[in-house]
């Protein structure tokens, strides 16, 4: 072998795909290509000992995702709280119970129904909203998590979920209940359940009354899919 071929053993492009699925949760300027993990259990392994951006070094769990495997609904928020990151569920702290609440408001069940998890799987310190870079560095596995699930409605809970998906940058209240295609499917930005803790009217217009327009939107769409599969 040349020595110039010998050298070349070292460049990326000679890694084969098993050692560059190694190094995924290393850097994120390995990509992650669709088809990367054959279920949640492996991704989850790889999101627990990512340090693909800086989230890494403060995290107590990576929180992946909660709720049924195949379902129809997927939940996307932005990123997980204390309680989360505690222990390494979605969605688990005030604004969780009232997603919970909202959810079973139209008999959606999220051992059933709907599988709920984040753009970021490591908190952020403070709960400060993620960086761009740490969105970036964490959008492919929640690829693969849409990948894997295949929901046929997905709802966007809050603006930085929406801005972090589809670059849309209009207000929550602008959008949300609006149906729009992205990534080839139904999605709905919908309002962050925080944001209905810290708005607590139920008057007519208000953002928990507009909520329940939306949510039973979504479960009419629901049953006009499910009786379609
Ligand atoms: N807020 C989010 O966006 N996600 C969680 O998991 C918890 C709170």
């Amino acid at each position: 072998m040349s020595n110039e071929q010998q050298l070349s053993l070292f460049e990326d492009s000679n890694l084969n795909s098993n050692d560059q699925k190694e190094l995924i949760p290393t850097d994120a300027k390995i990509p992650i290509p669709p088809g990367t993990y054959a279920s949640m259990p492996e991704l989850a392994q790889h999101c627990n000992q990512c340090h693909r951006c800086g989230l890494g070094e403060t995290r107590t769990h990576a929180v992946v995702g909660r709720g049924h495997l195949k379902a129809l609904i997927m939940v996307v928020g932005e990123a997980p709280g204390q309680n989360e990151d505690e222990t390494g569920l979605p969605f688990v702290g005030k604004a969780g119970q009232l997603l919970e609440k909202i959810l079973a408001s139209v008999k959606l069940d999220t051992e059933k129904d709907v599988f709920i998890c984040n753009i970021n799987k490591c908190r952020p310190p403070g709960n400060r909203v993620p960086t761009t870079e740490e969105m970036e560095a964490c959008k492919p596995y929640l690829f693969e998590q849409i990948r894997l699930v295949d929901p046929k409605i997905i709802l966007f809970a809050g603006a930085t979920a929406v801005k972090g998906l589809t670059g849309d940058k209009r207000g929550i209240s602008k959008i949300r209940g609006q149906w729009m295609e992205w990534d080839g499917r139904l999605c709905m930005p919908i309002f962050h359940p925080s944001y209905l803790l810290r708005n607590q009217s139920r008057e007519v217009g208000s953002p928990k009354w507009l909520m329940w327009q939306d949510i039973q939107a979504v479960r009419a769409k629901f049953d006009e899919i499910r009786k379609s599969i």
